[in-house]
């Protein structure tokens, strides 16, 4: 048996992520969520460094289900708390499925190569 049944990644580390939400925040808040659950010793929040999909976020990844979310925001994590930490079922809306393993960053016109 794994040490945790689920580990959660919140990119908070990227260039791109923590300017398109507060991901620290996010951190705090789904932890006090699994915490006032009782299974923080089942369910893992770890802040992450970039997962190369910059531009696509904020981003977190559920371990070992590889379940990747894109464009998270604040009023969704309850959500995600509830539905899927919790409760199992992966919020479908705000599934992130670029269809092409590997990065998938968002190139910015003005940005140099
Ligand atoms: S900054 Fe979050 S995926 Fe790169």
């Amino acid at each position: 048996m794994a040490q945790y049944q689920l580990h959660v990644f919140v990119c908070t580390g990227g260039d791109t992520c923590p300017t398109q939400g507060d991901t620290e925040k996010y951190v705090k808040i789904l932890r006090a969520g699994v915490a006032q659950a009782g299974r923080h010793r089942e369910i893992r929040i770890n802040k992450a460094g970039c997962f190369s999909q910059c531009g696509n976020g904020p981003m977190m990844v559920v371990y070992p289900e590889n379940v990747w979310y894109g464009g998270v925001q604040e009023s969704d994590l309850q959500e995600i708390l509830e539905a899927h930490l919790l409760g199992g079922a992966p919020v479908r809306r705000l599934l992130y499925a670029p269809g092409v393993p590997g990065p998938n960053k968002i190139i910015k016109a003005d940005k140099k190569a």
